[in-house]
């Protein structure tokens, strides 16, 4: 069923109901990141026909958000089911196109199927209120409001590489089951993945022009796309840079953005050294490091340090390099040789300053081995740039305050994590770290899918998180009564 997409290679676009390809004729081939070998195909949409695919879009939502929301969840149930049934397929894409292992490639796709039955019960949740004027002084019962929330109309959803299918589908189902409308730009390495995912939606019986992909180069289309008048909102997942030009080319357009991390483990002198060490090493190391709430720097007392370094390294020396294909890979190709050398410039940039490399500093093509760098200072860009990368480099610092300082001083604030047995002290810390969230005796993480997920700073802005990503996509609307007066 899943191959219906796919003409001799060439992926399609899935626009009001039908799988198209691009009236252009221009293809961005895709190519894997494992083994450089072709994966397919995919249009390089004009802006002409972006423009068509959102009045398409827009022009299905009225109907749309008349369908009774029991209706819209079923639908939503039957997409997960169905993303089951067709998990390894999904998954065996995702291995190829981004090169994610096939141990975190099938677990995406199950918790992304998790994630929408979560969200179609949610919605079912919602509620609205109603006030009476007479809270108020100088007014009587003779004047109520009714509040509840209606769907902005149409969304934009535009997604990173790393989780082509969850961060599509974190955007697509909390803004369709709300009866918002959808159009889709996945990212270009992890489209083909992210078709299969819109496929499932089709079967799924979902309405034609409910959820509708428009492929092509964010550099591209980006700007005609985000700058559409029939957009009402833009849901983005991706890099603080792209993030930052959305919020400048856009005017007066409601956006949820969750960006950059750079998210520091702060280690106490009172930790459980092993265990932070073991969360540490799996935050900062799955998917390669390429995930934005990965362990990006440990701030360690120096106290402890030794100790902790030690445990760091005996676990990373460990971890398996290679290929994505084997269960127990753990650092897998980078999604592009661009990306590695972005990694390699840092390391490199570290080492300059006097840094002291404790493993890796080693690469073969698009792989960079798991690199432990010891002594890192605030001179370094290391310390405050995102590697989005498999490696991690250990800050030292005195005393509790300069962890502090050191972890507020980053530009981004998406999480931190605290690892101490002293849970006053963890809150107090917790309390002064200006992010989104603070994981005590945790790596950072994004999950469980309906806790709140947020940046501050140049993390983002807005919350997601299942029922925040409802409430996100709709507003309020009040109808007052105004009885007559006795
Ligand atoms: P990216 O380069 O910013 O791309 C993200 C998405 O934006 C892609 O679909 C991209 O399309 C699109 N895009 C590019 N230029 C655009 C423009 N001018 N207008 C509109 N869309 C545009 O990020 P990435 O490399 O995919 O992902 C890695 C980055 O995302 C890292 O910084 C990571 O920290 C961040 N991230 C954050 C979170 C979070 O939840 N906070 C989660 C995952 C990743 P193309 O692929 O065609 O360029
Ligand atoms: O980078 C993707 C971001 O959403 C992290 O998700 O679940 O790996 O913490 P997770």
């Amino acid at each position: 069923m899943l191959k219906e997409i796919c003409h001799e290679g060439v992926y399609k676009n899935y626009i009001n109901g039908e799988w198209k390809l691009s009236n252009t004729g221009n293809l961005i081939d895709i190519f894997s990141p494992i083994d450089g070998s072709k994966v397919g195909s995919i249009p390089a949409m004009s802006k002409e026909e972006v423009d068509e695919v959102i009045l398409t879009a827009k022009a299905a939502q009225k109907e749309w958000a008349d369908v009774p929301l029991i209706e819209r969840a079923k639908i939503l149930n039957k997409v997960a089911f169905l993303l089951l049934d067709y998990q390894k397929e999904i998954a065996d894409i995702m291995v190829v196109e981004i090169a994610k292992d096939i141990t975190s490639s099938l677990a995406e796709v199950k918790r992304t199927s998790d994630f929408i039955l979560f969200t179609a019960d949610a919605a079912k949740q919602m509620r609205g209120e109603m006030l009476s004027a007479d809270a108020f002084p100088g007014y009587g019962k003779d004047r109520v409001s009714f509040v509840n929330r209606y769907p902005l109309g149409t969304v934009l959803a535009i997604s990173p590489f790393n989780y082509p299918v969850n961060l599509s589908v974190s955007k697509i189902a909390p803004a369709i089951v709300a009866g918002n409308t959808v159009v889709l730009k996945p990212p270009t390495q992890g489209s083909i993945s992210a078709l299969y995912m819109a496929k499932i939606f089709e079967m799924a019986g979902l309405p034609k022009g409910v959820l509708n992909t428009i492929t092509g180069r964010g550099s591209e289309i980006g700007d005609y796309a985000v700058t559409h008048d029939s957009i009402d909102f833009i849901n983005f997942t991706g890099s603080t840079e792209i993030g930052r030009h959305i919020s400048k080319v856009t005017v007066m357009k409601p956006l949820l953005m969750e960006l950059g991390g750079k998210d520091a483990a702060i280690v106490l002198e009172d930790a459980d050294l092993e265990e932070a060490a073991k969360d540490i090493v799996n935050g900062a190391f799955s998917y390669s490091g390429q995930r934005c709430t990965a362990v990006k720097r440990v701030i360690v007392k120096e106290e402890v340090a030794d100790e902790l370094v030690g445990y760091i390294k005996d676990r990373v020396r460990k971890l398996k390099v290679g290929d994505p294909r084997k269960k127990d890979t753990v650092i897998v190709p980078l999604i592009s040789n661009e990306a590695a050398d972005f990694v390699c410039e840092l390391i490199e940039d570290a080492l300059d300053k006097g840094a002291t490399l404790l493993l890796g500093n080693k690469r073969e093509k698009n792989i960079v081995y798991p690199t432990l760098i010891d002594n890192i200072t605030e001179d370094m860009r290391l310390a405050w740039e995102e590697p989005f990368g498999p490696v991690l480099p250990i800050m030292r610092v005195e005393s509790t305050e300069k962890a502090i300082e050191i972890a507020n001083k980053s530009e981004y604030g998406l999480q931190s994590a605290v690892f101490t047995k002293n849970i006053d002290q963890a809150f107090h810390i917790a309390n002064q770290l200006d992010v989104g969230t603070v994981q005590i005796n945790n790596k950072t993480e994004r999950g469980p899918d309906h806790f709140p997920f947020l940046g501050v700073k140049a993390s983002g802005m807005g919350i997601q998180g299942i029922r925040y990503s409802i409430e996100a996509m709709t507003r309020v609307k009040a109808m007052v009564i105004n009885f007559e007066k006795k």
